[in-house]
């Protein structure tokens, strides 16, 4: 099969991680006969530096007309005087609502070869733990009325947190329907003892949940969640959430499991075509430099053959090799843990590519 891909390297380190999951899915599709083609468009701040718009139509209409969308970074500080709707952050939450992916599917797991990296104890994480972030990514704060006002104290600004049923529901039955396929536990994440929004939310869920009775339901505040995370991470299977709720536990959730550069996602739909990426950021510190961690790219690059193409055996091959070439002991500096030394993003590139 011949499949399209939208490549949007972005910013930073975004570049380097983009190219580390290019030579992977070439090397899949030589061994399991399959073409990727792959097309580049800017978003973020290269974007603005050439055209002025962090988020060009071209890029929209290129990523529209791909099957499916690999992304690796926006944003650095030479951006970040920007006015608030040309930043490269906004490019960002523009391709995730113009190609309607509403759920952000985070897994976080702890990898055993990575157990010294992660700041937990070992009473605590035991013999591991495995947990899916299902985040709402088209809604809530990230996209609701904002704006600058006369307020009690003078001049203020204000954004708004609003969801609907229809909203909820959707993002419910992702989250109840890969519960199923999993340890069959959901833990909904809110704040409804203070948000209206939130109280909709818990409602809606409790409704979905008598459609789900083999699903093990619970609620939870966010500022408990946020506690039990580094108290007992192995309490969860699957988590739901609101867009900012999920983007603040999901980084928690990251740096328990040892880096924040091992965590790939999938953004999805009602269609095939999604949008994968690294949980992290463009970590301008670093780029260009040939330090970057590309593993959470190769990742979402395995997602993006399992969800989006449905090539499970291709999605498995990267996955294994990612673990032979951490239990070989292999690290990039930001997993090293002190422990050895640390390998730059090309050379766990290639070891990456002849494990498959
Ligand atoms: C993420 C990022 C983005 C978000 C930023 C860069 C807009 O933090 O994907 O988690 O907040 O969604
Ligand atoms: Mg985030």
């Amino acid at each position: 099969m011949e499949y399209n891909i939208a490549l949007l390297r972005g910013d930073g380190i975004g570049g380097e991680i983009v190219d580390g999951a290019v030579s992977v899915l070439e090397r899949v599709g030589e061994k399991f006969g399959h073409t990727f083609k792959f097309t580049p468009y800017l978003i973020g701040g290269c974007a603005i530096d050439a055209t002025g718009e962090p988020l060009p139509e071209e890029t929209v209409k290129g990523c529209l007309a791909s099957d499916s969308v690999l992304l690796g970074a926006v944003g650095g500080p030479k951006w970040d005087s920007q006015p608030g709707d040309k930043r490269p952050e906004k490019a960002l939450l523009g391709i995730r609502s113009a190609l309607g992916l509403y759920t952000n599917l985070r897994p976080a797991k702890l990898y055993p070869a990575l157990r010294s990296a992660s700041p937990l104890k070992d009473e605590i994480v035991g013999d591991g733990f495995d947990l899916m972030i299902v985040r709402e990514l088209t809604g809530g704060i990230y996209f609701g009325d904002r704006g600058y006002r006369e307020g009690k104290y003078g001049q203020e600004a204000y954004d708004t947190e609003a969801y609907s049923v229809t909203e909820i529901e959707r993002i419910g039955r992702v989250a109840f329907e890969s519960a199923m396929k999993r340890r069959k536990r959901l833990c909904s994440i809110d704040k409804a003892n203070v948000l209206e929004s939130s109280r909709l939310w818990r409602t809606t869920m409790h409704r979905l949940a008598q459609e789900y009775p083999e699903v093990e339901y619970s609620d939870m505040f966010v500022d408990n969640a946020a506690m039990q995370l580094v108290r007992d991470p192995k309490q969860f299977d699957v988590i739901v959430t609101s867009n900012m709720f999920g983007d603040i536990l999901s980084d928690e959730a990251s740096q328990i499991t040892g880096s924040i550069g091992m965590l790939a996602s999938a953004s999805l739909g009602d269609s095939n075509r999604g949008m994968y990426e690294p949980i992290h950021g463009s970590a301008p510190d670093i780029a260009g430099q040939d330090k970057a961690n590309p593993i959470a790219t190769i990742l979402s690059a395995a997602m993006m053959l399992r969800f989006s193409f449905g090539l499970s055996d291709e999605a498995d091959a990267i996955e294994r090799a990612v673990d032979k070439v951490l239990d070989e002991g292999f690290r990039t500096a930001d997993i090293t843990g002190g422990n050895c030394e640390a390998i730059g993003c090309r050379e766990m590139t290639e070891r990456i590519v002849n494990a498959i």
